[in-house]
């Protein structure tokens, strides 16, 4: 009596482990699966994690194109907060006055960089290709302030840390840009 019906209760019963398996792994699993092998193909592993999920949306991403609004989004607001912290500094009267042709060779860089990424955001779904293009050589203004700063022997930590964000933003963006279109 006990086994009257012992298919379609044991269909039931896996049926329903699965649908809870399902439900509880795969959200979260699928979405770190693409945010790991994302990283993995930047040149930093480690900030590429680090960088992208200090975004909460970054969890629930399923594709590449969330991902990559999210990545460029990240670029843009940190990058301009690079270039407001130098146009601080160019505008400050106690900046040493020979150091401020080198913060304006930043200055410019910072425009085209922050340029650069809001381009790629703008240019995602119609135009994935210079998107990504965009995306690659938004790190060439954060160079080109490196090249500044060295050349006039300035140095000041937060320029350059700047500069290696706007760099791996604009690395991070272009490897998941390379997966569109
Ligand atoms: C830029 O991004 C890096 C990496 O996520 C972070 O450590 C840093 O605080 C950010 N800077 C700003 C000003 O948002």
């Amino acid at each position: 009596m006990a086994m009257a019906h012992p298919i379609p209760v044991s269909f039931f019963l896996v049926t329903t482990l699965l649908f809870f398996l399902n439900h509880s792994l795969s959200p979260a699993h699928a979405a770190s699966e693409l945010v790991e092998g994302v990283c993995h193909e930047s040149q930093s592993y480690s900030f590429c994690i680090q960088a992208l999920e200090s975004d909460p949306k970054t969890p629930a991403t399923k594709d590449y194109m969330d991902l990559a609004v999210i990545a460029l989004k990240l670029g843009i607001s940190n990058s301009t907060a690079t270039r407001s912290y130098i146009s601080r500094l160019y505008k400050n009267p106690k900046t040493d006055p020979r150091k401020k042709p080198a913060l304006k060779g930043c200055l410019s860089g910072y425009d085209e960089a922050v340029e650069s990424f809001k381009s790629a955001l703008g240019e995602l779904k119609e135009d994935p290709l210079t998107a990504n293009y965009d995306a690659k050589v938004a790190s060439d203004g954060a160079v080109l302030c490196s090249d500044f700063l060295a050349s006039a022997g300035i140095k000041d930590s937060s320029i350059s840390d700047g500069n290696r964000f706007t760099s791996s933003f604009s690395n991070i963006a272009f490897v998941i840009t390379n997966h569109l279109g």
